[in-house]
């Protein structure tokens, strides 16, 4: 053989093992993404980390640990949460309202608080509300700590004022050496505060969702499955996305069509980030809500309307997106919405 042909021969080998190799990845790989809707999500991506297996191109991130917590201003928190002394009349404490074993709620459209009065807008849990980018449905209070003034001093929740608040828990001997203890000075107005919004900062509770999230294949079952897939392919994640699946970011509910022509009777609540801005664009604007513990919160929507989970969820595709979900795909939806209930929760 001439070096000449044994040169042709060589490149002619190296050619054919290249273009096998191409032909082997093209074939392999993209049948894999051209997989039909329903079979990708039992195999959806699970890409090696540094040490774990974890699913990273998903909407929604795995809910994280608190970090650095005082447990002091923890145990503070948690027992002022539970103090009706915080109400005007001793009669009403936070838990009234967020029951920590109701899924942080209670089960009224509107909940009630001093002297019978009935409030005007539906009760949001307190469970994971420190991953929330603003509180309220408006949005108007910027931090936890903040968000205390509101019921404290909301004429129909806990109609009292911090100067009657201070004085009657400085009077508590023991709580008072206990705030003492913790902070090293009397019960005021910004220790209260700060330790009610530690325990919250505690209240996180991960679910099914999370362990799938993080690599566990059998964290949720085919249905909670089809049902993610739903949740995403018709577009819910686009709003109810990240860390809290909602809660960070604001959007008008009746994108598609006016839920409140279709209400009719409106009320001043109904408004929304309006009430805080005064700003015409943001009328009937909200705080997209966190998903998690969806399934122990009902009624539904700010204005507690829906009452079953269904019935949010089929509310959802027509006002948001402009679709009549299929009935398959709704029931999908709320059996993946029962994997986002905290496993500590699950009744
Ligand atoms: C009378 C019932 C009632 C009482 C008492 C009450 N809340 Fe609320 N809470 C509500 C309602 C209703 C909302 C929704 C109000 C809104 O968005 O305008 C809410 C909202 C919240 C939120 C916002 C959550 C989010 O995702 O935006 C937090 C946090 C919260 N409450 C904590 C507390 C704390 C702490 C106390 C005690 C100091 C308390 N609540 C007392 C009824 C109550
Ligand atoms: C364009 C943004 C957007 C899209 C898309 C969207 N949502 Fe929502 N979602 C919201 C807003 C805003 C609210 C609060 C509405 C209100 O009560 O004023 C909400 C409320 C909800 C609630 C009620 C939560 C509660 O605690 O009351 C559920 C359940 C829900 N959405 C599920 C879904 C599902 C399922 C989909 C997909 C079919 C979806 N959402 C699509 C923005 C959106």
């Amino acid at each position: 053989m001439t070096k000449k042909r044994r040169i042709s021969w060589i490149v002619f080998f190296i050619s054919v093992v290249f273009i096998m190799g191409n032909a082997i990845y093209v074939i392999y790989f993209s049948e894999k993404e051209e997989a039909p809707a329903g079979s990708l999500l039992l195999e959806r991506d699970v890409s090696v980390g540094a040490r774990t297996l974890k699913r990273e191109n998903e909407p929604i991130s795995p809910i994280r640990k608190p970090k650095n917590l005082n447990a002091g201003k923890v145990e503070l928190g948690y027992a002022l949460f539970h103090d009706p002394r915080l109400s005007k009349d001793d009669t009403i404490s936070c838990a009234s309202c967020h029951d920590l074993l109701n899924g942080g709620v209670d089960d009224t459209k509107f909940s009630v608080g001093v002297d019978g009065a009935v409030g005007s807008i539906n009760a949001i849990t307190v469970y994971n509300s420190s991953l929330n980018f603003v509180q309220f449905w408006d949005g108007r209070a910027k931090s936890l700590a903040e968000q205390t003034a509101g019921p404290i001093t909301n004429p129909v929740e806990m109609a009292s004022s911090w100067q009657q608040v201070i004085s009657k828990l400085s009077a508590d001997a023991d709580l008072s050496d206990y705030f003492i203890r913790v902070y090293g000075e009397k019960p005021g107005r910004r220790n209260i505060a700060d330790a009610l919004a530690e325990f919250e900062r505690s209240l996180v509770t991960p679910s099914r969702l999370d362990r799938w999230l993080q690599g566990d294949n059998d964290a949720l079952t085919p249905a909670e499955l089809r049902g993610y897939n739903a949740f995403v392919s018709h577009g819910c994640a686009a709003c109810h996305q990240g860390e809290g699946i909602g809660g960070n970011i604001y959007q008008r509910f009746g994108i598609m069509h006016d839920y409140f022509a279709n209400k009719g009777q409106i009320s001043q609540s109904d408004m929304g980030r309006f009430n805080v801005t005064k700003r015409e664009e943001d009328r009937f604007v909200f705080k997209v809500p966190s998903l998690r513990n969806v399934m122990l919160t009902a009624p539904y929507f700010h204005d507690g309307s829906s009452e079953t989970l269904e019935s949010a969820v089929v509310q959802m595709g027509y006002f948001q997106l402009g679709e009549n979900l299929p009935s398959g795909d709704v029931e999908n939806i709320v059996e993946f919405l029962n994997a986002l209930t905290g496993e500590e929760l699950q009744r």
